[in-house]
């Protein structure tokens, strides 16, 4: 990983801004730039999304990812009806809104889907991985068993965000107070309701 705290130009800013209201998501604007900005930073492996929903944060991923190295981003998701923690309902529906935020943000080469659920075909990845973006079931069962299925996978200066990771009542926030308190894992920065983190000693 390169730094990702770079400042952007005020017109690649208003470029964002338009893809951002060009898609629907659960990230704001500013956590939207994060992501773009640890995309960029990603000089080897690849980038694996755990939860695209219409794919605002696929996109965001896939555009740092373009402006960075070129590292494949893979956008995991069933698109099965399913109803998050928070209330939030989702379904088949979803799939056609990620592939149109694809195609009218120019990601479409830069992003697959796999349309399954992440701990179907985990056990067989071979590819390591640069960035682990989790945003899929926020229960704690659900996010343990998402990092669970990924981590092994991860380059060793790898960085893992999770969204939703500032509310204690979710599984986010648990799982990552327990990775930090093992003393594996250390919080490497934090926006909004996104927290990143990264195994400790791994330079
Ligand atoms: C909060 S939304 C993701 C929002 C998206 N990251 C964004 O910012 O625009 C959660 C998504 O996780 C998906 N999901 C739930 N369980 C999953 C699993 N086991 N594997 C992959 N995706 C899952 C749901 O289908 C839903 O689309």
């Amino acid at each position: 990983m390169q730094s990702y705290s770079e400042s952007l130009t005020t017109v690649k800013v208003n470029t964002l801004q338009t893809c951002f209201e060009n898609t629907e998501g659960m990230i704001s604007f500013e956590e939207a730039l994060l992501l773009y900005k640890l995309a960029k930073s990603a000089m080897g492996g690849c980038i694996v999304e755990v939860g695209s929903y219409r794919g605002r944060s696929s996109v965001f991923l896939g555009l740092g990812s373009i402006d960075g190295a070129g590292v494949p981003v893979y956008a995991i998701d069933p698109h099965k009806k399913f109803t998050g923690v928070l209330g939030g309902v989702f379904g088949p529906k979803d799939r056609t809104e990620f592939y149109r935020a694809m195609l009218s943000n120019k990601c479409s080469e830069i992003v697959s889907l796999i349309n399954l659920s992440s701990d179907k075909f985990c056990k067989t990845w071979n590819e390591p991985i640069s960035l682990l973006w989790i945003d899929g079931d926020h229960s704690y069962n659900g996010v343990k068993n998402d990092f669970d299925s990924w981590i092994n996978h991860m380059q060793p200066d790898g960085l893992i965000a999770f969204d939703d990771a500032t509310d204690k009542n979710l599984g986010p926030h648990k799982l990552i107070d327990e990775l930090i308190e093992s003393g594996l894992f250390a919080k490497v920065t934090s926006v909004g309701k996104v927290i990143v983190i990264e195994k400790v000693n791994h330079k």
